[in-house]
Parts: structure tokens; sequence; C-alpha cells
């Protein structure tokens, strides 16, 4: 009985989005923007190539395959813009969280966006879209609309995405060893990568995770603590409705977020509350002129199994493999439970961010983590109280706060 509650919330939560489009209507039609406010709609609009050329930095495109047969898209900012000396530069490599993309790492403009900052300073950056998000929704075989693409939880992007991607850019580039960002999903799949195939290990000189992600049995999250318990019957509901992807992302979505996000919205409350519901939000930290444009951008898309892979973990307390059910855990791993990941293959230079407001990476789990990696070096708090989980790609002084920090540490890995 109580365990349909926190569905019905989630239920009405987003008939509360489609509302509100109606509600936007007026309000976009009428002339009241100013050209900022056209340029952060056009911002919401573009895709991550597009918005980088925008802004007057170069940028690439390359598709990448797996060895399980998915079309992978990266992004590549191959220097700053005004700086193309041809000289070899540091290589580095950055992964988008939960339900995002490419994206993330540019949509705060020049100055801000982690991307650029590291363009800026001399970077060969390149940004990896994990299967079935805006970019990445390509099989050999399979369509988006078909079930079984939509088999794969973080395990299959940390197993198959990450590998084929980091080759990539080794092969490219001919670099030996590249350094790795990753932001909160970004760092689970490393984790999974590096334990799972350790020869990886060698092809990264220096791990730096913000807002690191694998033991979660503390987040604090209103929503996931109160959706988490019940991962099992809404893997089942999922599966009866044939919800084989997360949130999709459409045209529906960016509508909502430019009709329901403009500043001087009465609905602008309602939008942050909705994007913000998991993670959490630091008002202070939080450009809300921007909202459009992440609202654009995000939920890129995800498969329902990564999300009901969180929620394991959520439950399990322990950073596992996928649970099928003890059934079809004898069969595929051959033990009743999912075995752990093997954290002491892990050899890699690792280098953590975290924040004491952080929702979903909280001090505790990553101090965790961090006795249970042998190669944790270092461990940083961000010097800022009310600092959560998004502030680490989209805070107004993430720049100041934690991108210099991350720059200085980097030095010491570029050849
Ligand atoms: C917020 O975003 C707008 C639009 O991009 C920008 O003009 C403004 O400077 C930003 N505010 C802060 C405090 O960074
Ligand atoms: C935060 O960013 C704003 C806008 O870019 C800037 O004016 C301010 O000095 C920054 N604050 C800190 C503490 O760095």
């Amino acid at each position: 009985m109580y365990s349909s509650i926190p569905i019905l919330i989630f239920t009405f939560c987003l008939l509360c989005i489609s509302k509100s489009q109606v509600y936007g209507n007026e309000l976009f039609e009428n002339d009241l923007f100013s050209r900022t406010h056209s340029s952060v709609l056009e911002d919401a609009r573009l895709d991550t190539f597009s918005l980088i050329r925008k802004y007057g930095y170069p940028c690439e495109i390359h598709r990448v395959y797996t060895e399980d047969g998915y079309i992978l898209e990266m992004h590549r900012v191959p220097h700053g813009a005004h700086d193309d000396r041809n000289e070899p530069r540091p290589v580095v490599f950055l992964q988008h969280g939960l339900l995002s993309s490419s994206a993330e790492w540019i949509l705060m403009k020049p100055g801000k966006g982690l991307a650029y900052v590291l363009a800026d300073h001399g970077y060969d950056v390149w940004m990896g879209n994990a299967r079935g998000n805006t970019y990445s929704r390509r099989h050999i075989s399979m369509k988006p609309t078909s079930s079984s693409f939509w088999k794969f939880s973080w395990h299959e992007i940390g197993y198959y995405d990450l590998p084929a991607m980091i080759d990539y850019v080794l092969r490219e580039t001919g670099v030996a060893k590249v350094q790795y960002i990753g932001f909160s999903q970004g760092t689970t799949a490393f984790w999974v990568m590096t334990s799972s195939r350790p020869e990886y290990n060698d092809k990264i000189s220096a791990m730096h995770a913000l807002a690191p992600v694998a033991y979660i049995p503390n987040i604090k999250s209103p929503l996931i603590k109160a959706i988490g318990p019940f991962t099992n019957s809404l893997e089942v509901i999922f599966k009866l409705i044939g919800a084989d992807e997360f949130l999709p992302n459409g045209k529906m979505n960016e509508l909502a977020g430019q009709k329901m996000c403009i500043e001087e919205a009465l609905t602008q409350v309602l939008c942050t509350n909705l994007l913000f519901l998991i993670c959490g939000y630091n008002i202070d930290q939080l450009n809300k002129t921007m909202l459009p444009v992440v609202m654009g951008h995000t939920p890129a898309g995800a498969s329902t199994r990564q999300m009901i892979h969180f929620g394991q973990s959520y439950n399990s307390g322990e950073f596992r493999h996928f649970d099928h059910g003890w059934l079809k855990n004898k069969l595929i791993y051959g033990s009743f439970k999912p075995p752990a990941y093997n954290l002491n293959a892990i050899r890699t230079p690792i280098f953590l961010h975290y924040a004491d407001n952080d929702w979903l990476s909280t001090p505790k789990d990553v101090d965790r983590l961090s006795k249970d990696i042998k190669s944790v070096v270092g461990k940083f708090r961000v010097a800022m109280p009310e600092f959560n989980h998004l502030d680490f790609v989209f805070a107004i002084n993430a720049t100041e706060i934690v991108y210099h920090r991350l720059l200085n540490i980097m030095q010491v890995f570029d050849q």
C-alpha cells in the first residue's frame, strides 16, 4: 500500500511539468525577452558541437565503435580559442554524469565550463558520451526503439564504452596516457573499467573524481531515499510498461525547459525544485538565468537499468555487479549474489574531490571509497559548506572553488 506513495509523488511531479508548459505559453509569446534571453534560449537548443563553435572554440566530432556494437559520439576541443599553435598538448578525457552528456562540460560558457577552462590552460580536451544519451543512440544492428538496445547499466558504460573511447583517443593523439576527469556516474564507470579490465590502469596517468560515486548507502537525496527501497517493484513496473529508457529527452523536455525556467516566470521555483529534486541545489551558486540551457540538455537519456543498478547499490550498501535475481545471477556470475567489483585492481593515481552538502556523494561514502582504493593519493573537500552535487559542473564559482585546484594537480602529470 505505502509502496505506491513515492511513485505517486513522482508521477505528480511529471504531470506538473506538462501543466507548466501550458502556463508558460503566454509569457513565451509576449515580447519581453532581452538579448540575453534569446541567446540563452538559443543555447538551450544548440547541440554540444554548435555551442562550442558559437563561443569561438574549435570542436571536432569523432565516432567510436564499441566491442558490442554501440556507436558513440565524442566531442573534442583540441585547443583554446586563441591558441592554435601546432604543438603537442597534454590530453584529458572527460566523462559526464547520469542523465547527461558532453554538454555538461560546456553549458556554462567559456571561463566557467570545465572543458573551456582546460582548453584555455593548454589541454587537448576529449569528451565522452555514454551509450543511450543524446549523442550515442546508434548501434550497428539494434535501434533505440527496441528493448534490447537498452539492456545495459553503468556496468557496460565502464566495461565497453570507456575502453573504446580511451583507446580511440590514444590512437588518434599518439600519447601514451591521458588524464581522466569524471563527474558522478563518470567516476562510477571508471571504477568499473579499472577494476574489471586492469590493463586500462596503464592508459591513465591520473584520475580526478568530481563527486565520486561507488558506495551510496548514505545518500541524502529525499527522492532517492523515498524511491530507493522500492527498486525491485519499480523494475517490475518498468518491465510491465516497457519503459527501457529513463526520461527520454525530446522536444517536449526542451520546451518545458524553455517555458518553465525563464527568469521572472512564476513557474521558475517549481522548475528549480524539479530538476534539482534528485541532486539538491545550492541557491547561491545556481545561475538561474542559465536554467533553460541546463533543462534543454538534461536529461540526455539513460536506461532504466542504470537507475535500477544505482537503486541496488543504495539498498545493498555495496559496490556490486548488476543483480539479475538469484537464479540468473547463478548462471551469469556463478553465485546467488552479484559479486563486488574488485577495487584492489585499481592502480591509477586517484584524486577525490567531494563536498559536505553533496546529497549523492556524501563525505562518509567517499571516505569509505578512499580507504578501499589503494591508489587514492589525494582527497579534497570543497571549501564551501553549501556546495552540492551539481555545483561541480554548474556552480557560478566552480572555477575558483574546484577547477583551480584541479589544474594545479593536473600540471604534475603533464608530460
Ligand atoms: C548568469 O548567466 C547569464 C547568462 O549567461 C550571464 O550573463 C551572467 O553573468 C551569469 N551570472 C553570474 C553571476 O555568473
Ligand atoms: C564568483 O563568480 C563571480 C561571477 O563570475 C565573480 O564576480 C566573483 O568574484 C566570484 N567569487 C569568488 C569567491 O571567486
